[in-house]
This record gives structure tokens, C-alpha cells and sequence, in this order.
């Protein structure tokens, strides 16, 4: 890979930045939005049987959007049952709009928040050390996955952490859509590793791990992305690539050949004069032991 070619998650910064105007620009939060309000109910609906307090574990929860979301369903479960919520965040910046977003929340007395700004791995290893292991009711990882390096063991070691009748949510891209077609042709050349809820699904499969999956269909307006000079547009193709600063740092025919395939059907439809992504992403629920 070319030197150049720095990994945005090495400038948390631009890194947030470039995932807040993801945001903007899919629809994958109101996706999850959905799925919270019509799937999840039954999903949660006996985490917490007979139990005198739930605990629930977020890894890398952004600055906690859906994670408040998810926890307000599980209130409303299971009302005047406590909520421990443990957070695996190594962004600083995430846990303080995390914080922030707690304070404008409103019903969420019985609710406790225990922050770990540390990634997957050495949220593992401290637990490692610790003889008697905490066990939760419901542990996610939204959107998370790419960022780990040994995918199979952190699997392993988070669905280890549930808790009789527990569930592991994880949500990833689809085996199919706009990113899996870059990530085949580029992951060689980019600072990223091709992961996808196919991935996923075959890691579990060998692990004997029964789990469901759900496929929520979505997309993102690129079109910024091939304004010559538009700022939202180089942080979407950051994000995109994974790679801080891409215009500016990659190879000037890399850079040519990935703004080209976006806009092929492999990638993106086109609407209105709009260029539309598919983002399409998984969400899997794995069950406890
Ligand atoms: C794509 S964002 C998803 C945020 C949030 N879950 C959401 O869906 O809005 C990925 C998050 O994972 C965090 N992250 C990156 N590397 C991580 C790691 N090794 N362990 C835990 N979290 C990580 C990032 O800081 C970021 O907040």
C-alpha cells in the first residue's frame, strides 16, 4: 500500500467527522431506528427474567444514539428493573457527546453508566485479570467489528460475557451492497479490512453459535463526493476508503479508478440527479450458551 495512505481512525477528528456526516447523509441511523421500535421488543423480551437488575455492555457506542434508544426498550421491558450500562469507547470525543446526550435524556433515573475508554481488546484483557467475570444481558456492537483485529477471537470472548438467556447484537455491512464491492476490489490497497456480515456469519457458524440475522435495506447520497473542492465530499470518500485525507493521498489512478467504480451499479443507483450508495447492513443476533 502506498506510505501515503494513513488510516483515519489514526486522526480521531476527522475520523468523527467524517462518520457524523455519514450520518447525515444514510439513513442508517433511522434504520436501526426502526428496527429498534419493531424487532428489537421481542429480541429483549426476556433478557431480564427474573432478574433484580439488567447489565448491559456497548462496544464502541459512538456517542450512544442507538444505545440510549436500545435502553429505552429495555426500560420500558422490564420498568423499575435497574440498567447497569458498561461503555467500550476508545474515542474521548464520543464518550463526551455520549455524556452530552445523557443529560438531555429524559426517564433514566434507574439507570447507571460506567465508562471504559479503551478498545475491544483491552476491555478483554482487563477483564482477563479479573477472577470472578461479569456476565450481561445484552451486549452490542454496532457498526464496530471492522476496527478489531482478531475478529473470531472477540467474538468468542464477548459472547462469553452473556449471561444465561443473554443476547449478542452486532451490525455490520451485507455481503452485498456498495461497500463489500469496494472492499473485494481495494481492500489490498486501502487502510481497511474487508468484513462483512457474511464474515460474520461464517465465524459463528464454526463457533456452533445459534444466532439470527436481519437485513435492513439502506443507503447514503454520495453526490458530494465528485464536487470538485467540496469538503463534505472528501470526508465522505475518507470514510468511505478509510483513509485520512484520501483526495489528497492516494495515487492519483487508485483515486480516479475508486471515484469511478462509486458510481457503478455495483455500488450506487442514480436518483434525481443524486448519487445513491447501498449501504445495506446486517443485524445479527447471537444467543447466550
Ligand atoms: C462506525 S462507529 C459506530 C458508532 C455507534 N455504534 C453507531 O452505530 O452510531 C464505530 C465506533 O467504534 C469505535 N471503535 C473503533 N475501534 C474500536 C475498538 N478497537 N474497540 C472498540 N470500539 C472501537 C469508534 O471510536 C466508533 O465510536
Amino acid at each position: 500500500m502506498d506510505p501515503r495512505m494513513r488510516s483515519l481512525m489514526s486522526d480521531n477528528s476527522r475520523y468523527v467527522e467524517s462518520f457524523r456526516l455519514f450520518l447525515e447523509n444514510s439513513t442508517e441511523h433511522q434504520c436501526m431506528e426502526d428496527f429498534i421500535e419493531t424487532k428489537l421488543p421481542a429480541i429483549i423480551s426476556s433478557i431480564g427474567d427474573d432478574k433484580s437488575a439488567i447489565k448491559i455492555l456497548g462496544v464502541g457506542s459512538g456517542s450512544g444514539e442507538i444505545d440510549l434508544q436500545m435502553i429505552s426498550k429495555i426500560n420500558t421491558r422490564y420498568p423499575g428493573v435497574p440498567i447497569k450500562n458498561v461503555i467500550v469507547e476508545p474515542s474521548p470525543e464520543q464518550i463526551i457527546s455520549y455524556k452530552a446526550r445523557i443529560a438531555k435524556t429524559p426517564n433514566i433515573d434507574n439507570i447507571t453508566f460506567s465508562w471504559n475508554n479503551i478498545t475491544a481488546i483491552e476491555f478483554e484483557e482487563q477483564v482477563d485479570k479479573v477472577e470472578q467475570k461479569e456476565k450481561y444481558d445484552f451486549v452490542h456492537m454496532i457498526q464496530m467489528l471492522y476496527y478489531v483485529k482478531d475478529v473470531p477471537g472477540t467474538l468468542s470472548f464477548f459472547k462469553s460475557c452473556l449471561a444465561p438467556k443473554g443476547k449478542l447484537m452486532i451490525t455490520l455491512v451485507s455481503g452485498n451492497n456498495g461497500w463489500s464491492t469496494l472492499w473485494k476490489k481495494y481492500s489490498n490497497r486501502l487502510p481497511l479490512q474487508e468484513l462483512t456480515a457474511a464474515h460474520i456469519m461464517e465465524i459463528l457458524s464454526s463457533m456452533g453459535a445459534r444466532y439470527q440475522s436481519y437485513e435492513l435495506l439502506s443507503d447514503m447520497d454520495i453526490t458530494e463526493c465528485f464536487i470538485e473542492g467540496n469538503r463534505n465530499g472528501e470526508l465522505l470518500l475518507d470514510f468511505l476508503t478509510a483513509t485520512c485525507d484520501f483526495k489528497s493521498n492516494a495515487p492519483a489512478e487508485l483515486r480516479d479508478e475508486i471515484i469511478n467504480d462509486l458510481k457503478t451499479p455495483e455500488c450506487s443507483s442514480h436518483r434525481d440527479g443524486k448519487v445513491i450508495f447501498n449501504n445495506n447492513f446486517s443485524v445479527i443476533v447471537v444467543e447466550s450458551d
